[in-house]
């Protein structure tokens, strides 16, 4: 089978064709990627000589170079998208145009180029907000209540992804997972911001109250589930895919991660909240588990210790991401 991978030199990009070369040794996978801030080869060093795996640097905007890569491939995997909520609040424009126009741009490709299967990864953030305390989780026939730019132009590309299965026929598939965490996360995300400003002895600025909820979910279970869709999911099928049985708030993360790297809750520095902030998200997941027989294999405290180890070990890497143009970002994010 030959994959197109949109995306693919970004954290859950890069993860899954690690795992996936790792696991099909016959596939072939071609990377398509226009390596933003948020795109890094360094993530895929692993696989970069294999004779499976190809990198083509380009923009899923462009036609041209979208209908360069299309050609004689099986399935789409599409992760590319601009995908970090505060840098929509502060510029939204590049969200519409790659998350919306790009995942436009592809979709038509894919029926022009007859792709066995298109695999749109999006987010339980097109479900909106859930309250604190109460039972209620998103599943697969939650309403869409996407609040902030970043998930109103990710519940506008899944709109598109189901309208092109609706109209054209086109063979779909979506996973609408929760927070990923794991190695070769970008920095400004929450999980390896705490863990690489206590590593550098540096206060971790926390919105609001702290009391917020996300669902973890360790990136290689992800890829496992992706994995499963793409080998037994059905066609114009949604599967929601999370981690977490009980809610553990962002103030909770953080002393977890305190107490993993030995430091004391003088570093946690409350700053001014997210406009818009999502109070809680919760999923589940047994409509995967029941079909597909897929479940989270790692438990949140386990798989957060070794992404702790992770970034220990791994400091290089972050403190090459950590530049000028990062500097600049946290400078303006965080001023006030
Ligand atoms: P990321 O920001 O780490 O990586 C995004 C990748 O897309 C980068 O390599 C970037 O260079 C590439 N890209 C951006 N614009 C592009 C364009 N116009 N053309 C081609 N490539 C482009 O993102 P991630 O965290 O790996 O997320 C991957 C996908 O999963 C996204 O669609 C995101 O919305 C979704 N998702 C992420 C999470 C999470 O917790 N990280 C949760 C739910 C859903
Ligand atoms: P984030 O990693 O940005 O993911 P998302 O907003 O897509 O869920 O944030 C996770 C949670 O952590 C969210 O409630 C916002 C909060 N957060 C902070 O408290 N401080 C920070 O510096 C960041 C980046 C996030």
């Amino acid at each position: 089978m030959r994959l197109l991978v949109t995306g693919g030199a970004g954290f859950i990009g890069s993860n899954f064709i690690r795992y996936w070369l790792r696991n099909n040794l016959d596939d072939e996978i071609i990377n398509f990627d226009k390596l933003t801030y948020a795109g890094n080869l360094e993530n895929l060093i692993e696989v970069e000589n294999n004779p499976n795996y190809t990198f083509v640097r380009g923009d899923i905007c462009n036609v041209n170079e979208v209908e360069g890569v299309m050609n004689k491939i099986d399935v789409v995997v599409h992760f590319a998208a601009e995908s970090h909520v505060d840098r929509a609040i502060m510029n939204p424009m590049t969200f519409v145009k790659t998350n919306v126009i790009g995942t436009y741009v592809l979709l038509e490709q894919a029926l022009k180029s007859k792709i066995k299967r298109f695999h749109h990864v999006s987010t339980d953030e097109c479900f909106g907000s859930l309250k604190l305390g109460e039972e209620k989780r998103f599943d697969e026939t939650t309403s869409y209540n996407p609040k902030n730019p970043y998930s109103a132009t990710k519940a506008s590309s899944d709109h598109l992804v189901r309208a092109y299965f609706n109209t054209y026929g086109l063979d779909i598939t979506i996973s609408s997972c929760s927070n990923n965490f794991g190695p070769y996360q970008f920095p400004e995300k929450f999980i390896p911001l705490i863990i690489t400003n206590l590593i550098d002895d540096k206060k971790v600025p926390v919105y609001g109250d702290g009391l917020y909820v996300r669902d973890w979910l360790y990136v290689e279970d992800h890829c496992k589930a992706i994995e499963l869709i793409l080998k037994k999911g059905r066609s114009g099928e949604t599967y929601c895919v999370g981690g977490m049985t009980e809610d553990v708030s962002n103030i909770e993360v953080v002393k977890k991660i305190l107490d993993m790297l030995g430091r004391d809750e003088s570093y946690i520095g409350f700053v001014r909240d997210r406009p818009g902030h999502d109070r809680r998200y919760a999923i589940d997941w047994s409509k995967i588990n029941r079909d597909l027989g897929w479940k989270p294999e790692h438990d949140f405290n386990g798989w957060l210790e070794k992404t702790v180890r992770w970034y220990k070990d791994n400091k290089d890497w972050w403190e090459r991401v950590k530049n000028k143009e990062y500097l600049e970002y946290y400078e303006k994010q965080y001023a006030t």
